[in-house]
């Protein structure tokens, strides 16, 4: 698949990154470009053109950017060689956001006989106005492709805001909207499970299967971060985007072919199905949360009103529990369990397929053990089919036991180290494949079913929950799925 994509992409392109000094750029940005470089798999004559207002030259750019990425790349994968090879590709040029003579001087060093990619590794506030000043400034008179990273606004209205004034200057089939989980390679085997597995696709609704649980677990504190997430909250930094992402991949119908815009429509659709959750019925569908001291690997850790430059009254939550229902022939009454949260007890993201129980057990020996798919993206990505099997043993007839049929991707594939997903999303961009990449419509379609929760929380002002950073979240969180008779899978 990659070698296909290596041979469309353009030979003739530059990557031109705002935000190139940022802490994006350091830890997943370039990491995942040298390594693509590295394993041979960039265009040879794709250029590097950093922008950055503190670094004012290219060589004291690539110097602080060594220093900041040799620890993110394997001893196996680092030679000085191979960085010399790939410091060529760089070219620095000092720019001020919001000068417009310095966006000139970008316009005449750019070529417009290539294709000029903008990667806006930026505060989404500046996405507008470097779109107006890169329309103004000439830099858009070649062919131009532009990458937004997340999040796009951070309501619906603010979001059409961005994609409105974007799509002044590029068309939608230039606009990349980066939602990194989908660059992960058990977000796109999901794909594969699905839609070329006929025994998996057939055993996919209503009928078959009881629930959904999505899973998306950090270990992580907000520790450096406060100021920005505190205005965020998990909901939007993370269920308005990769979790909702997750969903529509689970839930849509077979796209008619793998292209962007058939898998975009196909998603478009599961979001305008999604019941709403608002004032009627948010308390017994939503949980909010937020860590309190606790433990991290035996060390103790701090609450999430006591990290650095905390406001010690903050009501931002750093865990949500959602029960959501998708409002469609094919999952009607099936509900779908979103959590997510910081300094929960294990790094987990996992989808798990929770099928119906037979409707008549003959085994009387053995209890009825309903199938589970376990879509595991990390750690260890895997899916497993858990399945009832016959325990091997004289004395026991018939007694049954279960068992796991597993994809183990990293031991199958013999690979010493997952891609990134930033990797698989540059050669996406480069190549002009926006499939993994989110369309406006989505993103908007995502808000205005997030807005109308964040809207419920203000009106009845819905308190957060505490619970301790190590555990799994508040209790409350458990009694949302186990009311209904299920429980978490953890
Ligand atoms: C980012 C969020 O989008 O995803 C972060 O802003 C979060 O808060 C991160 O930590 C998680 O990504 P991953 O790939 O480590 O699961």
């Amino acid at each position: 698949m990659i070698d296909g994509i290596v041979d469309n992409m353009a030979d003739d392109t530059d990557l031109v990154i705002f935000g190139a000094s940022g802490d994006l750029s350091a830890r997943k940005l370039f990491p995942a470009l040298y390594h693509l470089d590295q394993a041979g798999l960039l265009p040879k004559t794709l250029r590097l053109r950093t922008l950055a207002r503190r670094q004012p030259t290219t060589d004291t750019f690539l110097a602080d950017l060594k220093q900041k990425i040799r620890p993110r790349i394997h001893d196996n994968l680092w030679s000085e060689a191979q960085w010399a090879r790939f410091a060529q590709r760089f070219n620095h040029l000092r720019l001020d956001f919001s000068s417009e003579a310095d966006y000139r001087s970008l316009s005449e060093a750019l070529s417009k006989n290539r294709i000029n990619i903008f990667y806006l590794a930026t505060p989404p506030s500046l996405f507008a106005p470097i779109c107006e000043h890169l329309g103004n400034s000439g830099c858009l008179e070649g062919s131009s492709r532009i990458v937004l990273e997340k999040p796009i606004g951070h309501d619906l209205k603010s979001c059409r805001e961005v994609n409105d004034t974007v799509s002044r200057y590029f068309r939608e089939q230039d606009i990349y909207r980066i939602d990194h989980y989908l660059g992960k390679e058990t977000v796109q085997n999901l794909l594969v499970l699905r839609f070329a597995n006929r025994f998996i696709n057939t055993q996919w609704d209503q009928s078959c299967i009881d629930h959904v649980q999505i899973t998306v677990a950090e270990t992580v504190g907000i520790e450096g971060r406060w100021s920005y997430y505190d205005g965020v909250g998990q909901l939007r930094d993370m269920v308005q985007n990769h979790l909702m992402q997750l969903l529509c991949l689970v839930a849509m119908e077979p796209p008619n072919a793998m292209t962007a815009e058939a898998i975009r429509d196909e998603k478009v659709k599961i979001l305008k199905a999604l019941r709403t959750i608002d004032e009627s019925n948010i308390s017994e569908h939503v949980v909010r949360g937020q860590y309190r001291a606790g433990w991290y690997q035996g060390e103790p850790v701090p609450g999430y009103l006591e990290e650095e430059n905390a406001n010690p009254r903050s009501n931002t939550e750093s865990f949500v529990a959602i029960k959501a229902f998708i409002d469609n022939w094919r999952w009607a009454g099936v509900p779908f369990y979103l959590r997510t949260g910081k300094r929960l007890a294990e790094k987990l993201t996992q989808v798990v397929i929770c099928y119906k129980s037979l409707p008549h057990n003959i085994f009387s020996a053995g209890e009825n053990i309903p199938n589970r798919l376990v879509i595991r993206l990390q750690p260890n990505e895997a899916i497993e089919m858990q399945m009832a099997a016959k325990l091997h043993s004289l004395k026991d007839k018939m007694s049954l036991v279960r068992e796991n049929l597993s994809l183990d991707f990293f031991g199958t594939a013999g690979l010493d180290r997952i891609p990134d997903a930033y990797e698989r999303l540059f050669l996406d961009v480069i190549g002009g494949d926006q499939s993994l990449f989110v369309g406006a419509e989505e993103v908007e379609e995502s808000w205005r079913w997030c807005d109308s929760i964040i809207h419920a929380w203000r009106q009845q002002a819905v308190e957060v929950m505490p619970y301790h950073a190590g555990s799994w979240g508040p209790a409350k969180a458990g009694l949302l799925i186990e009311k209904d008779g299920r429980s978490w899978r953890e």
